[in-house]
């Protein structure tokens, strides 16, 4: 969606900055500066008379709802703002500020719900609907992103990634027979739980949270695990220690912050499979940003992706992964 001068702003905006400052002259005039962030426009814009202001605590890193109007300033979109209050993140419209997950929310959790079914372990189904009921983090967890930037960088992103992942799960046991859909299905729940808490819906656009950086995701799935399974009383179960070890396993490698390497095929599967659904994301999104035959950037400024790709004229630009539980997967499990 582009803007254009005139149009009336009613909106959501993330605060990219936020600067005090006065007018030069004889009447100085304080205002703050505003770099203004959502999904249709980025700009700056003055709030103009700050003092009065001021108790509305507006700062860089919170999200404001503003209506104006579109204005242009050197030739750049700029809003002027006719009123403006901070919104509180629990409140925050995200789908206004930030891309979405390409499949909408509703398919996502339908998905999700059906791969969980396929669960038959006991111990395992126990965790699941277990963490399922915990509202507080299934809020994060259908809102976040799964990463600030890198991949599946978007509101519902994170359950995109694990839905995603599920499916590419259940497809390689189609192939790998000798492999446990239980353990890949809830391994794939579980690996990236602590993102709920690392980064949240309310630091989308921001920092990892304070947590998150001393803990990182993964000691953090591991103590909603412990808390969960004491809860349930099944701390022992021989399941358990199967399902910590694929999450703190799930990055493969000690110098990408596992602390172990993958023990079992299941958490070897897991781990594979949670880089290839990411650079999978980032190959398609890239490449729809681009016409026929041209290469992607040299330097991309995602990790995930350090290649320049080509979209050759077999590329398919409809939806990168196969959003639906299909029923001839049931017959091999
Ligand atoms: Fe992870
Ligand atoms: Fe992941």
């Amino acid at each position: 969606m582009s803007w254009i001068v005139g149009q009336e702003v009613d909106h959501d905006f993330f605060i990219v900055e936020a600067t005090e400052d006065v007018t030069k002259g004889n009447n100085p005039r304080p205002y703050l500066s505003l770099d203004l962030k959502n999904k249709h426009i980025e700009c700056n814009s003055k709030l103009w008379d700050y003092d009065d202001h001021r108790s509305k605590d507006i700062e860089k890193g919170c999200y404001v709802h503003i209506k104006g109007d579109v204005k242009e300033f050197n030739g750049r979109p700029q809003v002027k703002i006719r009123e403006i209050e901070k919104v509180a993140g629990a409140d925050v419209d995200y789908g206004d500020i930030y891309k979405v997950a390409s499949t909408p929310p509703i398919e996502l959790k339908k998905d999700l719900m059906g791969y969980l079914s396929l669960v038959k372990n006991e111990t395992l189904r126990k965790m699941n609907d277990k963490i399922l009921v915990q509202a507080r983090i299934m809020k994060e967890f259908y809102n976040a992103p799964a990463a600030t930037r890198n991949h599946h960088d978007c509101v519902h992103g994170l359950m995109e990634h694990t839905v995603s992942m599920m499916g590419a799960a259940l497809a390689l046991k189609c192939h790998y027979r000798y492999l446990n859909i239980d353990l890949l299905i809830t391994g794939c729940l579980w690996h990236d739980l602590g993102k709920t808490v690392e980064i949240g819906s309310f630091n989308m656009g921001g920092e990892y949270s304070t947590k998150g950086k001393l803990l990182g995701h993964m000691n953090i799935s591991l103590d909603i695990v412990t808390l969960l399974a004491s809860e349930l009383d099944i701390e022992e179960e021989y399941e358990i220690d199967f399902l910590r070890h694929m999450i703190i396993s799930h990055h493969g490698r000690k110098e990408y912050g596992s602390a172990v390497i993958p023990g079992f095929p299941e958490a070897q599967f897991l781990s594979i499979i949670d880089s290839m659904d990411a650079i999978s994301k980032v190959m398609h999104e890239k490449l729809m940003e681009i016409e026929t035959d041209q290469w992607t950037a040299r330097r991309s400024n995602t990790l995930t992706l350090q290649t320049q790709m080509i979209r050759h004229k077999f590329f398919d630009p409809t939806p990168s992964y196969f959003s639906r539980l299909d029923d001839k997967f049931k017959g091999v499990l």
